[in-house]
């Protein structure tokens, strides 16, 4: 039998790097969160033969987690398009790699970890809009609406946090925490 590791991760405080984070939200609240929005999807996009498009890296495992919970026809395929360094917006987006699919007339879902200033799921949105998508979808893990700069649509938001950094669940400070299987906030 393995050695049940979970304890470690499971504790209400992590130090990554120089910070200290404390659990907001558990694994089994964010699943409770993904299978809504995925029920939401099943519901709606059924007929459409939609392509997901999860962004690299923060959106791995909400990506996973979503795409397990649709039971339509569906496709997906990552894309990397990289704006965020450290625990502030660099507001400068660099280039987007990764992306194969004829996007002519396709429903596409865009799989987003966080939407912060918004500056990203703009840019991506131009993007696929210049490339012939039939339409767009934005779904988020996480939207912080306080600290929206570019707005944008987003049609399916899991959850609503405040401004505050975060990591867990994929999301990162300075590339460690992705594993981290809750949300925890940055202590100041
Ligand atoms: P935006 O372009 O300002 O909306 O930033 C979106 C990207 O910044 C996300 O895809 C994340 O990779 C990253 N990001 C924003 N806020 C956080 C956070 O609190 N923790 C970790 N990454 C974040
Ligand atoms: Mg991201």
């Amino acid at each position: 039998m393995p050695e049940n590791n979970d304890t470690i991760q499971e504790k209400d405080i992590v130090r990554l790097k120089d910070k200290v984070f404390r659990l907001s939200f558990s694994e089994e609240f964010i699943l409770t969160a993904v299978q809504c929005v995925a029920d939401r999807m099943n519901q709606e996009l059924r007929n459409k033969n939609p392509l997901f498009l999860g962004m690299l890296n923060g959106a791995f495992i909400y990506a996973a987690d979503l795409m397990r919970r649709i039971t339509i026809p569906a496709e997906i395929s990552f894309v990397k398009f990289a704006s965020y360094s450290g625990t502030s917006s660099t507001g400068c987006t660099e280039q987007l790699i990764g992306l194969r699919e004829n996007l002519n007339g396709r429903t596409v879902v865009v799989v987003e970890d966080i939407v912060d200033s918004g500056y990203t799921m703009q840019q991506f949105t131009k993007y696929l809009h210049a490339h012939g998508v039939g339409e767009i979808y934005i779904s988020t893990l996480l939207h912080k609406p306080h600290a929206t700069k570019y707005p944008v649509r987003l049609d399916y938001v899991a959850m609503e946090i405040p401004n505050d950094f975060i990591v867990g669940y994929g999301l990162d400070y300075e590339g460690y925490g992705r594993n981290l299987r809750g949300i925890y906030t940055l202590v100041e």
